[in-house]
C-alpha cells in the first residue's frame, strides 16, 4: 500500500475544499442566470401575446376596473347563485349586462359573440387557458342569439340599468 505523504494528502485537500469553494457559487450562480433567462423570456413572451381587450361600453365598468380584472369570476358566480337560488335580481353582475357593454361591432355594424376568439371574454380566457361553459345557455351577443337563452332569463338591462 502506498502511503500519500502529508504534503500530497494537503495539497488534494486543498485542491477539494477550492474546488468546493468555487464550485458552489458557480452552480448557484448559473442557477441563478437560468431563473433570470426563463424568467426574462416568461416576461417578453407575456408582452408579446397579452390581449389588447376592446373598450367596454360607457365610462366605466360595473365596478373598479381593477377589481373586475381580479374579481369578475367571483361577482359572476356569486350573481348566479343570489339569482337561481334565492331569486334574487340585482342586474350589478348580470352576466347579459357584460355581455351588452363587452361585445364589439363588425365593419358591417353586426356583433359578434364576447366568446368569439380575440373577443373581449375569449381573448382574455385564452390567454389564461381559462374555459367557460356559461355560454352554451347565455346568450353572447346583446340582442341576436335571444333563443340561445334559457326562457327564464331576465330582461335584458339598458347599459345604463346596470351602471
Ligand atoms: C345549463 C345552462 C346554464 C349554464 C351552463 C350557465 N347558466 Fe347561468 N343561468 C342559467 C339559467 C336558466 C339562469 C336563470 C335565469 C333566471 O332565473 O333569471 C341563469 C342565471 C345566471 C345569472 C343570473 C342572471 C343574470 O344574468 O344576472 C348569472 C349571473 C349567471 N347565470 C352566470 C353564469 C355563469 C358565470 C356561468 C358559467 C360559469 C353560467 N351562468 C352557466 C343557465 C345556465
Ligand atoms: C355599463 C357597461 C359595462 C358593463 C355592464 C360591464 N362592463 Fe366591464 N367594463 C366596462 C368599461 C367601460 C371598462 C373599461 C374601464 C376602464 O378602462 O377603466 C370595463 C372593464 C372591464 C374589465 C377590465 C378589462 C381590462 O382592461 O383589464 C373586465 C375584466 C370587465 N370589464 C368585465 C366585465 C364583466 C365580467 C361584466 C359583467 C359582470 C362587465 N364587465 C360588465 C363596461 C362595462
Ligand atoms: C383581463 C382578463 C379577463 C377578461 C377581460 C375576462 N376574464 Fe374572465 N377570467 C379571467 C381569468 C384570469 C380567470 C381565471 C381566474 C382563476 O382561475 O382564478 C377568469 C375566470 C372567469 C370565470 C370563472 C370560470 C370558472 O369556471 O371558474 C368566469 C365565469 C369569467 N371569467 C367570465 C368572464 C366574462 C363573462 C368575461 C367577459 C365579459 C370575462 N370573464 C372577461 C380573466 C379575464
Amino acid at each position: 500500500m502506498k502511503i500519500v505523504s502529508g504534503k500530497t494528502l494537503r495539497a488534494v485537500t486543498l485542491l477539494n475544499v477550492t474546488l468546493r469553494i468555487v464550485a458552489l457559487p458557480l452552480v448557484a450562480l448559473l442557477v441563478v442566470a437560468l431563473l433570470l433567462l426563463l424568467l426574462g423570456g416568461g416576461v417578453a413572451n407575456a408582452d408579446v401575446s397579452l390581449p389588447n381587450l376592446p373598450r367596454g361600453k360607457g365610462t366605466s365598468c360595473v365596478a373598479p376596473t381593477e377589481m373586475m380584472r381580479k374579481n369578475h369570476m367571483d361577482y359572476l358566480l356569486h350573481q348566479r347563485d343570489l339569482t337561481v337560488r334565492n331569486g334574487v335580481r340585482t342586474e350589478r353582475y348580470s352576466l347579459v349586462g357584460c355581455v351588452q357593454c363587452h361585445a364589439q361591432k363588425n365593419d358591417h355594424g353586426n356583433f359578434i359573440a364576447v366568446d368569439a376568439p380575440g373577443q373581449f371574454c375569449q381573448s382574455c380566457h385564452d390567454f389564461a387557458s381559462v374555459k367557460l361553459d356559461c355560454f352554451e345557455c347565455h346568450a353572447t351577443k346583446p340582442d341576436a342569439n335571444i333563443e340561445r337563452m334559457p326562457a327564464r332569463m331576465p330582461a335584458q338591462p339598458t347599459a345604463e340599468s346596470v351602471q
